[in-house]
């Protein structure tokens, strides 16, 4: 569904993401693990149109996208839910819901219940000023924000960062539910092994390069990612 081709991102001399191939097939959840400053995040804001790729390409369902501005990248069907959750503190929960469809012009109750239905914490909370929700509960609203643009291609930057181990849990639970409801996930993760429990498909990022991939399972009983990430 996605594919993304020798893609390389440089910042100023830096060169980030140094000409990455891999592919996102419809319906998986692949997740990229890697440490601090691999270029994890770039890949995906590269993808998500934030950052200028230096080269390479990127086509969804066939469709070039490379360089496509942010919103319409977002029109045609891929979504981020950025690290650090970046929800807007003194709107609401439900404001914050309907910020996420702002790109559609159609009725958004059918969606709002959908993500009420997943997230029945955020329901009870739909007039609570976001800012002052828990760090889980925050999570919990900007996955619910980047549901509101209907996405085909989820993308998900560091969804454990910060959170409690049980928390952590109930994020991944509904990261599976709304894989099996159709989105197709790309996550990354520091977390790696919650990362590759879930996923079907796992590559191994690396001072920009990709460097290990296979199914989660797989990667999950390397050697050499047992020792650089599963400790
Ligand atoms: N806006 C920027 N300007 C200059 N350099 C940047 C910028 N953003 C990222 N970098 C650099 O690019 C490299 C990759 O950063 P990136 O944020 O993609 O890593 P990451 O894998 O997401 O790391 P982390 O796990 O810490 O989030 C790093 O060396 C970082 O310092
Ligand atoms: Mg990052």
């Amino acid at each position: 569904m996605l594919k993304i081709d020798e893609l390389q991102v440089n910042y100023g001399g830096i060169e980030a993401v140094k000409g990455i191939t891999f592919q996102v097939p419809e319906r998986e959840i692949v997740t990229l693990i890697g440490a601090n400053g691999a270029g994890k995040s770039t890949t995906l804001r590269a993808i998500a149109g934030l950052v200028k790729p230096a080269a390479g390409r990127i086509h969804l369902q066939g469709d070039d996208i490379t360089a496509l501005s942010p919103d319409r990248i977002v029109s045609k069907g891929i979504t981020l839910v950025p690290e650090g959750r970046h929800v807007f503190p003194d709107l609401t929960v439900l404001e914050n819901l309907k910020i996420g469809a702002y790109l559609r012009h159609d009725d958004l109750e059918d969606d709002i219940k959908w993500v009420y239905d997943l997230f029945p914490r955020l329901k009870e909370r739909s007039w609570q000023a976001a800012g002052t929700l828990s760090g889980g509960e925050q999570q919990m609203l900007a996955v619910g924000r980047a549901l509101m643009s209907r996405p085909k291609i989820m993308m998900m930057d560091e969804p454990s960062l910060g959170l409690a181990p049980l928390v952590v849990k109930g994020i991944f639970e509904i990261i599976k539910e709304i894989n099996k409801q159709g989105v197709t996930i790309l996550l990354i993760e520091q977390n790696a092994n919650m990362a590759l429990h879930i996923a079907d498909t796992a590559y191994v990022l690396e001072t920009g390069r990709l460097t290990i991939s296979g199914s989660g399972r797989e990667l999950l009983s390397n050697e050499a990612v047992k020792k650089a990430y599963l400790g």
